[in-house]
Formats: structure tokens, sequence, C-alpha cells
């Protein structure tokens, strides 16, 4: 199983300040962002930053790059300078669906083979989200052969723009990062179910308010409960809350473990009890689930 990587930290790839802090923090990955963080006109420096960033920093969070889609003109300039570096994987901005992973992925085998880089090595994630053909092609993930699929993850700003809405927010909520308009609340639900029909890591979209720790932890504790396995965000600050919110808590582990020895301690039942509660088959697979978690996380 792939490392779970809980927080993903975007990081402009023509910003010398935040390039510069970006190895020292504890984001899981950081994704170098080469596309909407990066105007037209500095898209040829940010590209150099990003691989003087790949060649020189030593840094214990994985490498991601975000790269421009693959239907613009920068795509092979992008990929060009950064995949020849080795990076851990590529975000891939506004695909179609899985057709475009598959292009993708066929693009990385020619550099990687180029380059006498392993074969595979590079993972891919998709903004899986950004246009309404998108959305409507997320059932496909699970039936398609990505082996460099590391997860799915999703965002509201572009699909509103896709589809020609004023806000993707909801009319009952005015703060500034109110909830989502139902068809986003929608959306985000299919991400999940897709990334976890297709047995991938299922990453939250970022939460804009940065300065708002509580409601960030609300919103990341809500989603690890749902079954997602991390989420993205855009400035240092997100970054501890984000890993604490996506870890089991140790009491969680702890019945985690006391549920599967149960089942251990009466191999041959199919209901046990734990302080006068019930258990069965669904309890352990849910206590296995969690201790997996926390064991993808490099933990023992
Ligand atoms: N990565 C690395 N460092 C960052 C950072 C990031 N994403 N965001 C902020 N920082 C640094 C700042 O440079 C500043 O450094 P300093 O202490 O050396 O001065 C420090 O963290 C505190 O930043 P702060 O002043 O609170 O915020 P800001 O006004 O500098 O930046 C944003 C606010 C939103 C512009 C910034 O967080 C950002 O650029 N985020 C990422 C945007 C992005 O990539 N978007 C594309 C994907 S949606
Ligand atoms: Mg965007």
């Amino acid at each position: 199983m792939a490392k779970i990587l809980r927080s993903f930290l975007f990081v402009p790839g023509d910003s010398a300040k935040k390039l510069a802090k970006a190895g020292g923090l504890e984001a899981d990955a950081i994704i170098l962002d080469l596309e909407d963080a990066v105007l037209p006109v500095n898209k040829a420096k940010a590209r150099k930053m990003c691989a003087e960033f790949l060649q020189s920093v030593k840094t214990a969070s994985q490498i991601w790059v975000r790269v421009n889609p693959l239907d613009s003109e920068y795509i092979g300039a992008d990929l060009a300078a950064i995949v020849p570096l080795s990076p851990a994987g590529i975000m891939l901005p506004k695909p179609d669906g899985p057709v475009d992973m598959e292009s993708l992925s066929r693009r990385l085998d020619e550099l990687e083979a180029a380059h006498g880089l392993a074969a595979g090595g590079i993972k891919i994630l998709p903004v899986a989200t950004e246009t309404a053909r998108a959305v409507m092609s997320l059932g496909l993930y699970p039936r398609t052969y990505l082996p460099r699929l590391l997860g799915l993850s999703w965002g509201a700003e572009d699909l509103a723009t896709d589809i020609g809405a004023l806000t993707n927010k909801g009319a009952a909520n005015k703060g500034a990062d109110g909830q989502f308009a139902f068809t986003y609340q929608m959306v985000r639900s299919q991400t999940l179910l897709a990334a976890k029909a297709a047995g991938v890591q299922a990453v939250d979209t970022l939460y804009d308010d940065f300065r708002d720790h509580d409601g960030l932890r609300a919103r990341a504790g809500a989603a690890f409960r749902e079954g997602f396995t991390g989420m993205l965000a855009i400035h240092p600050a997100q970054v501890p809350i984000i890993n604490k919110c996506f870890t089991p808590t140790g009491a969680q582990i702890q019945r985690a473990k006391a549920v599967v020895q149960a089942f251990k301690d009466n191999p041959d039942a199919g209901a046990v009890q734990i302080s006068g509660k019930m258990l069965d088959i669904p309890h352990l697979k849910q206590a296995q689930n969690v201790l997996a978690l926390y064991e993808g996380y490099g933990h023992e």
C-alpha cells in the first residue's frame, strides 16, 4: 500500500519566500504549483524555480508538482522540466476523467524511460472534479487500470466557473468559508465514493479561510470520520491541524486493538462483547481499518 498522505500543502512555484519555507514544514506532501497560483508571464520562471527546488532541497515531505492542464500550451515544458528530477508525483488539474490519467501516464512512461528512472515510480493525483464532464466521469475511475493513481482530490472553485455558477456556497451560509451548495457537497461525496471504489486515497479539498483554525479543525475532523484520508492545504498553519485530524487518536487505536483482540480470543465466534456491548464482523472490519490507516502513516 502506498504511504497515506494526510496533508498536501500548495506552494506557489514562483515564490522564492514560500519555497524557502516549504521544505521545513511537516506536510506529508508539498505541491509546488505551476498552475493557477502562477501568472502566465511567470510560468517559465516558476518551472525553473521548482526544478531547482527538486534538485537541491532536502525535506521529509514528498515533493509533488501541480502542472498545467493537458490541453494547455505549458504542459510539454512543465513535464520536460520536472519529470527528470523524479518528483514523488504529479497533480493534474482539470482532467476530463481517467482517460486523461492514461495519457499523462503514457507521457510519464516515456520520460521515465528516457531519463533512466524506475518505471511507474511517479504517482498521479488528479483534481478530479474541475469540470462538469469530469464529474460525470468519476464513476469510470474504479473501472480503469491506473497503477500510478495515488488518490482522487476535488475542487469547488473551477467547477463553479465551468458550470457558470455565481458561487459555490449555499444561500443560507454567508461566512467566508460557508457551507458548500448542494452540487458541491454531492461532488465531494462522489469523489469519496469513487476513490474508495478505486481503492485509492480520498483527499478533501482545501479550506480557504486559512486564519479560521477552528473551522478547519471541524471540517477536517468531519472529513476523517467520513472516510477521507487527507486534505489539501494552502497555508503552513493548516498543516499540523490537518495531520492531527487525519490521524486516529490514541483512544481510537486502543479501542481498535481491543476489538481485534476480542475476536482473536474467540476465534469461532462471529459476535463478541466488550464491556457488555455487542460487536460483530462490521465492527471488526472498522477496527482493522483504523489500524491499517495508522500503519499507513508509517507508524508501527
Ligand atoms: N507555502 C509556504 N510558505 C507559506 C505559504 C505556503 N503556501 N503560505 C504562506 N507562507 C509563509 C509566508 O511567506 C510567511 O512567511 P514569513 O513568516 O517568512 O514571512 C508565513 O508563511 C506566514 O504567511 P502569512 O503572512 O500568514 O500569509 P501570506 O499573506 O504570506 O500568504 C497566501 C497568504 C494565501 C497568499 C499564501 O498562504 C499562499 O500563497 N498559499 C498558497 C496559494 C496557492 O498555492 N494556491 C494554489 C492552489 S489553490
Ligand atoms: Mg484551480
